[in-house]
């Protein structure tokens, strides 16, 4: 043992005056105090109480109504000062006696010096280290006792309760003593619908094979259901032994109602979406039809009338001047206003295209990423690869626009933002999923960028695809391009 010497003042209790004395003076060329010699024990309890010695030698027989061993037990139960007993020829008994009045060590008669200062110093030490410990156990019961969380520690042999804090009664209703006498209290008032699932976790995580933290949802006294999380540590663990867990366990109800919350109005906005999705769709449809069978017709006739007028122009043999117009001023004029309306009629149909391709719904996904490819190819001059399964049988109509809405905006961040000089496509089925893969060689798309990007067209992408029940994910690699791959289940 390590003692550090520390200057004490011993109380010397000792009704031989020359013994007395030899401890004293011994007491003294130590290095220490002395507080003074009594030699009966109400004396010794009085002047203890006076002086606060910080050590008291006592002799264990001492004359008079109080002995030695009633005197120190009183000295160190009520004043929390150590008491050294200074023994003679002591029968056994008396011996045994004083061991209830928590000795901190004996001294016999005739007194040595050395037997003297090991004793003192180590009952010192143990009085300082025992101090310490009460404090640090005082504090730690401070805290759990006052924590917020509930923390309990329970054996798991009978699975009583070992301790149980205050915040029990805040959190399940019931009071710790209700703990202490019901062995495995929480099990009892976990939710009826969470009992199973609590003892599967509770069982896996005695084996050491559930993460330390598990929620489930609990009835407390008063009826109410509220959710907890329980952190748990198991302790003593030998093979054999009987072990001991502790654990802290967290109201968590307002959280949980938060995530709910979230859940449902996330729930709520993806339907939204995709009823807004729907209704786009639907809009783009009626326009594009509109435009192209209304205005195409009106613009046909148009031309024809035209035409009618050129022929009629044609067949007249004698040429005229109407003001400063000639006939054949008129001609020229007719011919360029036919192509003026070729050409729109053109541009009509390409916008009616692109607002909704009929190739989609007439001859399927397949074919119109093909049209959709050749078209980007002219326009851009990026080429494309295609490596596509036959897999319309699969796909019915909403799953049919999605795709190629998603297809359409990997394709035009391609051409706006990859730098590629290539794309390769692929499309096919695998395991009941339907996988479309879109590989640039551009300069490749970045985590953050992804991440972080406000813009909505890769948010509206991931959106399409999680509204058809799969997911979109992009892996950019930098100088070698990006890589859009969406897998969705196939309908049965
Ligand atoms: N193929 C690609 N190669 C490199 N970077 C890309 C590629 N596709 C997208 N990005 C990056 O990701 C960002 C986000 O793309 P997103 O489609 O969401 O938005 P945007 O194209 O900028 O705007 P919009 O909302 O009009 O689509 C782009 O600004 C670009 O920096
Ligand atoms: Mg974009």
């Amino acid at each position: 043992m390590n003692l550090i010497f520390r200057k004490i003042k011993a109380l010397i209790v000792e009704d031989e005056k020359i013994i007395a004395k030899d401890i004293e003076s011994t007491v003294q060329r130590l290095g220490h105090d002395s507080a003074g010699i009594v030699s009966n024990g109400e004396d010794a309890v009085r002047l203890s109480k006076e002086l606060k010695p910080d050590l008291v030698l006592m002799d264990i027989t001492l004359r008079g109504a109080m002995d030695g061993i009633e005197a120190a037990k009183i000295i160190n139960e009520s004043l929390d000062i150590p008491v050294v007993y200074i023994t003679a020829h002591q029968d056994e008994d008396t011996i045994e006696k004083t061991k209830a009045a928590n000795p901190y060590g004996y001294i016999s008669k005739p007194v040595d010096d050395r037997d003297i200062n090991s004793v003192i110093n180590s009952a010192i030490y143990r009085y300082d280290v025992e101090k310490k410990l009460k404090e640090a156990e005082e504090k730690y019961f401070r805290l759990t006792e006052n924590a917020a969380d509930m923390i309990i520690s329970q054996s798991l042999k009978d699975f009583s309760y070992n301790y149980v804090n205050k915040a029990a009664k805040i959190i399940t209703g019931y009071e710790p003593r209700e703990f202490y006498s019901t062995p495995d209290l929480i099990r009892k008032i976990v939710h009826p619908n969470w009992k199973e699932e609590y003892s599967k976790n509770f069982e896996l995580f005695i084996m050491e094979k559930c993460p330390e933290n598990f929620e489930f949802k609990i009835m407390r006294k008063s009826g109410e259901e509220r959710w907890l999380n329980q952190r748990s540590v198991l302790l003593g663990r030998k093979p054999g032994e009987t072990y001991e867990m502790e654990a802290i366990l967290t109201d968590v109800t307002e959280r949980k109602k938060y995530e709910t919350d979230i859940e449902e109005s996330n729930l709520k906005l993806r339907a939204l979406t995709g009823y807004l999705q729907t209704v786009r769709e639907e809009e783009r449809v009626n326009i594009s039809r509109e435009i192209h069978d209304q205005l195409g017709q009106d613009l046909t006739a148009l031309k024809m009338e035209i035409s009618i007028l050129a022929k009629k122009l044609a067949r007249s043999s004698e040429s005229y001047i109407v003001g400063s117009v000639s006939s054949s001023d008129l001609q020229i004029e007719l011919q360029n206003m036919g192509m003026l309306i070729d050409k729109l009629v053109n541009n009509i149909r390409r916008i009616a295209t692109e607002l909704r391709p009929d190739i989609l719904d007439k001859l399927g996904l397949v074919e119109a990423i093909q049209w959709h490819c050749e078209e980007f190819e002219k326009r851009t001059k990026i080429k494309c690869e295609f490596a596509l399964k036959e897999v319309d049988k699969f796909i019915d109509a909403q799953q049919s626009i999605s795709l190629y809405r998603i297809f359409q905006e990997t394709l035009t961040n391609v051409a706006r933002h990859s730098g590629a000089e290539a794309v390769k496509i692929s499309f096919y089925d695998e395991d009941d999923q339907l996988i479309l893969i879109i590989h640039d060689n551009g300069k490749g798309i970045t985590h953050e960028v992804e991440e972080k990007s406000t813009s909505l067209g890769i948010m509206g992408m991931k959106e399409r695809a999680l509204l058809l029940g799969g997911k979109l994910e992009i892996k950019g690699e930098s100088g070698k391009g990006t890589e859009v791959k969406i897998t969705i289940p196939i309908k049965k």
